[in-house]
């Protein structure tokens, strides 16, 4: 079974300006016909040039958004039968996520930001607790865990993400441009916490502008305006 398996996907945004105008609303095509199979445990870095699609693409596996038209099986689970709630349950039981920009609560600390997105998970609160400051350990800020956010640096600030991402143990890791606001000795830091989610058994699904973040996937996936340019492994 793949981890995620997308047929004839395509995205259409509405053109808001033009409808007011009266003019056409047939909107524009962001993704055109993308069928694509990702099994688990790949590493798959996403490339394209700005605006071609990476982020939208990445936002519907993420079941942020729903394609226009087309099949998206997650875990073998086809999610256009789900309704808006069963996707949520279903994103946050599956699915990590990590951003370019960190997205962390700036009055709460490394800790209560990485618990967050299990609060509703059912899971009890010690339970939380004592995941969080595991994961937190594991990528190195066993002393910063009452720290606030803005007192870490960029790649400290990205790990904190990285821990929040892995706190409901999904198996499927998604991140946009993870090291795009960081310096190459902290992005080469934060490559070697996706190797060792990678190695844990994790699929991982990473945008990135940086040609030496990509070379470190295993399989390279190419947009070019909203269609699959190149697939290489
Ligand atoms: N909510 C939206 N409404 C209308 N158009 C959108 C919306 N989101 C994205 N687009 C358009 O879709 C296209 C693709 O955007 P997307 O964010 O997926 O690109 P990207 O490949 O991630 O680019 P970047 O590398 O700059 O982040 C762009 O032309 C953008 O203007
Ligand atoms: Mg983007």
């Amino acid at each position: 079974m793949s981890a995620i398996s997308l047929t004839d996907i395509n995205k259409t945004f509405c053109q808001t300006a033009d409808r007011k105008n009266g003019n056409d609303t047939s909107g524009i095509e962001v993704l055109k016909s993308i069928t694509l199979d990702i099994g688990q445990n790949e590493f798959v870095a996403l490339q394209g040039t700005s605006g071609s699609g990476k982020s939208t693409l990445l936002h519907i596996i993420g079941l942020l958004d729903r394609p226009t038209s087309g099949r998206y099986e997650l875990t073998g689970l086809d999610t256009s039968t789900l309704d808006d709630d069963r996707q949520s349950d279903l994103r946050n039981r599956a699915l990590g996520f990590v951003f370019q920009s960190f997205y962390l609560i700036p009055y709460a600390t490394a800790l209560e930001n990485v618990i967050l997105p299990g609060l509703y998970s059912g899971v009890p609160r010690t339970e939380l607790k004592a995941r969080a400051e595991s994961l937190l350990e594991q990528v190195g800020l066993a002393d910063r865990m009452d720290f606030n956010p803005s007192r870490l640096s960029g790649g400290q600030q990205q790990r904190v993400a990285m821990a929040r991402a892995l706190l409901n143990e999904p198996d499927i890791i998604l991140a946009d441009e993870p090291t795009g606001q960081l310096d190459s000795a902290t992005s080469t830091e934060i490559m070697k916490l996706f190797h060792t989610v990678h190695d844990s058994g994790k699929t991982i699904v990473l945008v990135t502008h940086d040609e030496d973040v990509a070379k470190e996937a295993g399989r390279i996936i190419k947009l070019h305006d909203g269609m699959i340019a190149e697939d290489v492994r």
